[in-house]
């Protein structure tokens, strides 16, 4: 059995390194769970403190296309792949509403992810009051343009409907079975651009206000292979518990 992706995403929080030391800390028993892969994702500067985990991945939150140079402010894949990240988080709805994300920078930066070796984690999502299947294909088709067969496999989408993400300003909860038809709709797409079998080993995973009360249900009813945890994933027993209810999972 493949195992199930947990990511935490800790945004631009905590504030200070020996906080985030003592955050990894009380999460490190969740990277020993057999059947999930534990993702964190924290602010750049607290990655080297962490060393190399063995037994959590670390993930960056972004990274910029081109692979260095004069891009004040930015950082590299390479960068990334130095500090020990395999992963990295690419076109979160946070990044495309503050900071002029487009379809068209998160093509190039999955590109790059791509080229060093980096795993994307490709999030996508309709805000409230959008046609979740238009919005969504866009992004899937503009996103993954010139991705190549041999390299969609490496890359994991999370469907994060931006209403859902609790940091919003009114989140509401996503339903199972909102997040299925969803998924049902990915997968069509995902089929349609790159054939029946490539497209269906596709990971997708769910995203927004994921917690332990509802966690294990996304993956029971739609199908989807894990969880990217915001808000949680700064609690370290709640995060213990999602953890759990997914590692408990046949
Ligand atoms: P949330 O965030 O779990 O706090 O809703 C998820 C995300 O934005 O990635």
């Amino acid at each position: 059995m493949d195992k199930k992706i947990l990511v935490a995403n800790w945004k631009m929080n905590p504030q200070t390194a020996r906080e985030a030391r003592v955050l990894f800390d009380a999460m490190i028993n969740v990277g020993r769970l057999k059947n999930i892969e534990t993702v964190i994702c924290p602010p750049y500067p607290f990655l080297p403190i962490f060393g190399s985990p063995k037994s959590i991945k670390l993930g960056g939150q972004d990274i910029f296309w081109e692979p260095q140079g004069a891009f004040t402010g930015e950082i590299s894949g390479k960068m990334l792949k130095n500090l020990g990240c395999e992963y990295v988080i690419l076109g979160h709805s946070e990044r495309r509403q503050f900071l002029g994300e487009t379809d068209e920078t998160v093509n190039l930066k999955l590109k790059m992810a791509l080229k060093e070796n980096l795993t994307p984690i490709f999030c996508i999502g309709e805000r409230e009051g959008e046609e979740m299947s238009d919005i969504v294909e866009n992004q899937l088709k503009q996103g993954l343009a010139d991705i190549g067969k041999n390299q969609i496999e490496k890359i994991v989408i999370a469907y994060e409907p931006v209403w859902a993400i609790s940091t919003g300003v009114q989140a509401k909860p996503c339903l199972p079975d909102d997040a299925l038809s969803a998924a049902v709709f990915i997968r069509k797409i995902l089929t349609g651009l790159f054939g029946k079998y490539l497209g269906g080993k596709i990971r997708i995973i769910y995203g927004g206000s994921v917690d332990s009360g509802n966690a294990a249900g996304y993956l029971k009813q739609t199908q989807m292979v894990g969880v990217l945890v915001g808000g949680a994933s700064l609690d370290p027993q709640e995060f213990s518990k999602i953890a759990n209810s997914l590692n408990n999972l046949a």
